[in-house]
């Protein structure tokens, strides 16, 4: 098959969408040379489309609650090791100012699962006092999970904007073997058709690298994106947690590490490939493995960068895998330190931008 994989990336290069489930299969296993050609492709289809500029969104870990118990997860319900912290209205809003007036064109509020009233409430509040500053040129996305739609519909009337849920693997079957019972992927499905049906710009991904995950489970990944007509890619590798059941006892090996930011970068550039338009973030998880893991995701095809921007007395409790970077570092440390390596590999951040990405601006959402 190896042959395959140059005509499969000058297939996918010359048009978005075109690409069958096994032809992205093909790239996913793409080695050598033929791997280094799959990158490049991406990153030119990159630079073509949404340009060589990063569109920066200034991440605030709202708190680490959560009432859903993924096997994978640090902040899992069942984690009693994890030191809970919720953050106040004015201080999340702070955090936001301080990433507007820093010149970010966006944030992303992000936490624990939780369906509540007084939660959600506290929410609306959030958003109205981002909006009073902020206004519409600034860009709100929310990462809180799974909701009825009416709360979806409010936090969308106080402001929101956009929303990142990933759906973590489009394969029901594996979804199961990740979840314990009461945990549904069709509910999670529907709630991401329920948001594009509210005008929110829409964002999913997937983890790559679980356990019993195949490259024909990754390429179906990759076409669910498609069929959800998402607008934002946010993906990122399996990082164990000890203290999860799913991470209990896996060893993560430099090896392995190194194996799965080189499958990252495959399933990234794979998606460009064959998704032309949208904002595909280069992760947090990626640095996490890789110090230079969010470059070589830019380069092989991502063009969103999402700095934690929460104070960093609480950015340690917030530990969804182990090995988060930029503990210490303070959000003025982390701007300065990712302006220089966006400029070292000859890219520019695109201050002051919402950086909407060309489909969500093409459909009308946001
Ligand atoms: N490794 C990598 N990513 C993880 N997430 C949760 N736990 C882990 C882990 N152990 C990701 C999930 C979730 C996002 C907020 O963090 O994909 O959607
Ligand atoms: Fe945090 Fe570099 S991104 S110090």
């Amino acid at each position: 098959m190896g042959g395959d994989v140059r005509r499969i990336v000058a297939k996918g290069e010359a048009g978005a969408g075109r690409l069958s489930r096994g032809e992205l299969e093909v790239l996913l296993g793409a080695e050598g040379e033929e791997e280094k050609a799959l990158l490049e492709a991406a990153y030119r289809v990159k630079c073509r489309t949404v340009g060589r500029k990063v569109a920066l969104r200034g991440l605030v870990e709202l708190g680490n609650v959560c009432s859903k118990d993924c096997f994978y997860c640090g902040i899992r319900k069942g984690n009693a090791k994890v030191e809970r912290y919720r953050l106040g209205v004015d201080e999340v809003v702070r955090m936001a100012r301080w990433a507007w007036e820093k010149g970010y064109g966006s944030v992303v509020l992000q936490g624990g699962e939780i369906e509540r009233e007084e939660n959600t409430e506290r929410v609306e509040r959030i958003l109205r006092g981002i909006r009073e500053w902020g206004g519409d040129g600034f860009g709100v996305t929310l990462s809180l999970g799974e909701q009825e739609e009416e709360v979806y519909r409010r936090w969308r009337e106080a402001g929101a904007h956009r929303y990142l849920l990933r759906i973590e693997t489009s394969n029901p079957a594996l979804y199961a073997t990740l979840h314990p019972a009461g945990h549904d992927w069709l509910r999670r499905a529907g709630c991401l058709r329920v948001l594009r049906k509210l005008g929110y710009q829409t964002g999913t991904g997937v983890m790559w690298g679980l356990p019993g995950q195949t490259l024909a489970d990754l390429a179906g990944d990759i076409e669910f994106y498609r069929e959800m007509d998402a607008d934002m890619i946010g993906m990122g590798p399996f990082i164990p947690h000890p203290d999860t059941p799913l991470g209990a006892g896996r060893a993560a090996s430099p090896e392995w590490a190194a194996g799965q930011v080189r499958l990252g970068l495959r399933m990234i550039a794979a998606t460009r490939l064959q998704l032309h338009d949208v904002n595909i973030a280069a992760t947090t998880a990626m640095q996490a493995l890789d110090p230079t893991g969010r470059e070589k995701a830019l380069a092989a095809g991502a063009n969103v960068m999402m700095p934690n921007v929460t104070d960093a007395v609480w950015k340690g409790k917030y530990r969804l895998y182990p090995g988060k970077p930029c503990l210490e570092e303070t959000s003025e440390a982390c701007s300065s330190c990712l302006e220089m390596r966006v400029r070292a590999m000859g890219e520019e951040i695109a201050w002051g931008v919402r950086g909407d990405s060309p489909h969500a601006r093409e459909a009308g959402r946001g």
